[in-house]
């Protein structure tokens, strides 16, 4: 594997030939989008948009790249939504060669649409593709992506403001070989689908199931990569979680089960006192939970409130101490798909209790508001975090291929 391409920073800006050939070096881009007749109408947009399943309603286009050690990566397509073909020997459905992201893009207020930090998601995605010996995708190609895929499908983007676009960014290994070594070629892809609230509009607050039994990540693995492997040894535990009537796992360290790391697809949050005076406690990234982007986001947001911010381990013990003295006031999760979700109620082996009064708390609805503000436009972006897709651009018919740095 080419090591000083997987290690390269990227710094080069966006370039563009007018004759559509790629420069040595550059990633060359092909755009061949549906044409307009075959696009849907705004009212199947609308009736495919009405109740979206998570995952389920996705958008009329995709982006894919390509990774060779001769070639590094090419051949970058905006394409329409469709199949693929793949060898039953491709090497990353058998040994797991796969990592991904999570991201979305918000209707601004007015009207145009952004993506949340996706430079960030990139760079993420860069260090799981390390975790993992895969060549790391250039943040440009990951940012350029979700350009051209917003760009291309923004009318999918939806206006209610309980929903938005969720962008999945994925890279697999696809040698056909079952040797067992890293895969000499890959495929990166872009997909996109509208979502609503991840657990829905009518569930402001979810009970968690603390999992003794099983463990998400251990010091040493794979814990805060985003690989495809850390995520289905969760059912099982998640199915536990079900028949305790939770909806959530919490995931303990795996060398003593009583330290709290995180959820399943989730970072967790503990609120200690109350307004201006409020504590925010959130694990330490100690290398087995997932550095989330909406964690880092809520903690830089709860500086500028003027609350304190606290990474420090929390045991079970102390949690139930805690919120059963009245010392811990609230407690939420975070992610990309599940923004901010009050926990009202832990459950474990040993007993459940209660935190706060069992509703979003004023720390938790606070936080959770100024992210949607920001993310929807609706309050100044002091931090950077939106990247703004021209409209000019919507529903753009095929155009000259583009170059981007590698
Ligand atoms: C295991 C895990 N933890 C935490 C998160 C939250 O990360 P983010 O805020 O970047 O979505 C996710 C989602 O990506 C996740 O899968």
């Amino acid at each position: 594997m080419n090591q000083s391409l997987l290690l390269a920073d990227v710094t080069a800006p966006e370039d563009v030939t007018a004759a559509g050939v790629a420069a040595p070096g550059r990633i060359s881009w092909t755009r061949t989008p549906l044409p307009a007749s075959d696009l849907a109408t705004a009212a199947q947009i609308a009736e495919r948009c009405a109740q979206p399943a998570f995952g389920q309603v996705f958008t009329e286009h995709m982006v894919s790249a390509r990774w060779s050690e001769d070639r590094g990566w090419h051949d970058a397509r905006l394409r329409p939504w469709g199949p693929l073909v793949l060898d039953p020997a491709t090497v990353g459905l058998h040994y797991g060669q796969v990592v991904f992201e999570g991201l979305k893009a918000f209707r601004q207020q007015d009207g145009s649409v952004a993506a949340f930090r996706p430079a960030d998601h990139a760079r993420r995605m860069r260090r799981s593709a390390r975790r993992l010996a895969m060549p790391e995708p250039p943040e440009e190609l990951f940012v350029e992506s979700v350009r051209e895929l917003l760009a291309q499908d923004q009318r999918w983007v939806p206006q209610a403001p309980t929903q938005s676009l969720y962008l999945r960014p994925l890279l697999f290994a696809t040698d056909m070989s079952l040797a067992l070594r890293p895969s000499r070629s890959y495929e990166f892809l872009l997909l996109a689908f509208v979502t609503e609230a991840f657990f829905g509009p009518a569930a402001p607050s979810v009970a968690v199931w603390i999992c003794e039994q099983y463990t998400r990540a251990a010091p040493g693995g794979t814990g805060e990569a985003k690989c495809a492997g850390n995520y289905a040894p969760g059912y099982l535990a998640q199915a536990e979680a079900a028949e305790h009537g939770c909806q959530q796992v919490v995931w303990l360290d795996a060398a003593e089960h009583r330290w709290v790391e995180e959820m399943g697809g989730m970072n967790l949050f503990f609120v200690y006192g109350e307004g201006a005076g409020a504590t925010l406690v959130t694990p330490p990234l100690t290398g087995t939970l997932l550095p989330g982007v909406t964690r880092n986001t809520l903690q830089i947001l709860a500086a500028d409130l003027g609350l304190t911010i606290e990474e420090r381990r929390l045991t079970v013990d102390q949690w139930r101490a805690d919120a059963e003295s009245g010392a811990m006031t609230e407690a939420f999760a975070c992610g990309t798909a599940a923004v901010v979700t009050p926990v009202s109620r832990a459950v474990s082996a040993e007993g459940s209790w209660q935190i706060g009064d069992g509703k979003a708390g004023p720390t938790t609805a606070k936080l959770h508001a100024l992210l949607a503000d920001i993310q929807r436009g609706r309050t100044p972006d002091r931090h950077g975090w939106l990247d703004r897709i021209p409209s000019a651009a919507a529903g753009s018919a095929a155009g000259p291929a583009r170059t981007i740095a590698p």
